[in-house]
């Protein structure tokens, strides 16, 4: 760890990870860097932290350029502990300063590390904060990485903390892009298709936000600070999110059951979600189609969805009769999920999942959602009780779908 100046009042405080690292169940090859940054301003402000391996090299650093108790605020973009992680030995110095950062990164924070008793200053979208002769603005992106993610910007000097965002996973030792002395740019692009690639639309939200501000330079948390063509950076991500295939539009069949037809009416709102995503929706109502016909639709699509209604804490109609004649196919490269109205138990729905796992699916559920976009959500397998009430969640569900297939 070495001490180096970005601009004038601007110090990197950050660690150059030179070894393979684990990450995410990924072996970064070529290390990594967390970057921190100390904002000598009246107020003298850090924006994140370091890995919590780090915490102690991490203070030893920073207490040669500042006497700790002098920071006002300690700015935190994201919890995860490679960036918030040396955030507890930091507060054990820095005994005056607030944390600033998002209503549920605060949340997080206060359970992960004890912190009750100290100041939290909650920011939201579009918020600034004066730092005496500088001023932060914080740019909400969620599920950039994960949910209670913000971006931080300092206004008089055009720069974008990004944390994870236009991050790469790099012992940049080098520091700053113009001086690189090795080839990073497929390691930048490696790096959004494995972390941001799957929170796609957020992507365009953030870049939608970022485009009114006038940005030198991108201080990302981790790899290279982006100083010179920091433009080029953003484009990479615009291109690389718009990415649809407008000739070859996905396709997902809709199957499903019902007997008073309110697993239709999710049917046919999850169709319409899918079609505004550009997506190619087959819908059969069970009942009147013929199973044969359907099974070939299946054999051709990437994505499909299967719903029923329960009775009797089982599927309707001949929900199970088609299921069974799917058995025997390869549909390993397709993606599929179960959904459902119910009453009080929901079986159908519980089975659906069962049968699409059995027939070799790539099954988004919970755990699918877990362990691809980091989110503990309950939207996929969809189970509505009774008839639509929350039409958005619905709506949410089949977006998140088609995002996946
Ligand atoms: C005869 C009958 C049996 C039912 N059994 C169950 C059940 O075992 N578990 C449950 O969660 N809901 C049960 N329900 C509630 C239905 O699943 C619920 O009304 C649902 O909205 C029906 O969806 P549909 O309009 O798509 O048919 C039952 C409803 C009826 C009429
Ligand atoms: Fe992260
Ligand atoms: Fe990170």
């Amino acid at each position: 760890m070495e001490e180096r100046n970005i601009t004038k009042d601007i110090t990197w405080v950050g660690k150059v990870d030179d070894r393979k690292v684990p990450f995410h169940r990924l072996i970064l090859e070529k290390g990594t860097t967390y970057n921190s940054y100390l904002i000598h301003s009246e107020k003298p402000t850090i924006i994140d932290t370091v890995d919590i391996e780090f915490g102690r090299e991490y203070m030893e650093n920073l207490s040669k350029l500042i006497d700790p108790s002098e920071i006002e605020f300690v700015v935190i973009n994201h919890v995860e502990p490679d960036h918030a992680g040396s955030l507890p030995a930091l507060l054990s110095k820095a005994l005056k300063a607030k944390i600033v950062c998002t209503e549920l990164a605060a949340l997080e924070l206060k359970r992960m590390f004890r912190l009750q008793k100290r100041e939290f200053l909650i920011v939201k979208d579009g918020d600034a904060l004066e730092i005496g002769g500088k001023t932060l603005l914080f740019l909400e992106t969620p599920y950039l990485h994960t949910e209670e993610t913000m971006m931080t910007y300092l206004v008089e000097d055009q720069i974008l903390f990004s944390c994870d965002v236009f991050s790469t996973h790099i012992a940049a030792v080098e520091l700053f892009n113009d001086l690189s002395k090795q080839e990073y740019e497929e390691d930048f692009k490696v790096y959004y298709d494995l972390i941001m690639k799957p929170h796609r639309p957020y992507v365009s939200q953030m870049l939608t936000k970022i485009k009114e501000i006038p940005i030198q330079m991108i201080a990302p948390s981790h790899g290279y600070i982006l100083r010179k063509d920091p433009d080029k950076y953003i484009e990479i991500y615009r291109e690389k999110s718009q990415m649809k295939d407008l000739k070859n539009p996905k396709k997902v069949v809709i199957a499903y059951s019902t007997m008073t037809g309110n697993t239709g009416k999710i049917a046919a709102t999850l169709s319409e979600s899918l079609t505004q995503a550009g997506v190619d929706v087959t819908v059969f109502h069970l009942k009147n189609a013929n199973l044969e016909e359907v099974k070939d639709r299946i054999r051709e699509c990437d994505g499909l969805l299967v719903g029923s209604a329960t009775r009797y804490g089982d599927m309707v109609g001949n929900m199970e009769e088609f299921l069974k004649i799917l058995q025997g196919e390869d549909f390993h490269d397709k993606k599929a999920a179960a959904f459902g109205s119910y009453g009080w138990s929901g079986e159908a729905i519980a089975y659906i999942d069962d049968y699409l796992n059995q027939l070799g699916f790539c099954v988004i559920d919970q755990k699918y959602l877990i362990k691809t976009l980091g989110v503990d959500s309950p939207l996929l397998p969809l189970r509505v009780k009774f008839s639509i009430e929350n039409q958005q969640q619905v709506e949410e569900a089949g977006r998140v779908f088609g995002e996946q297939i």
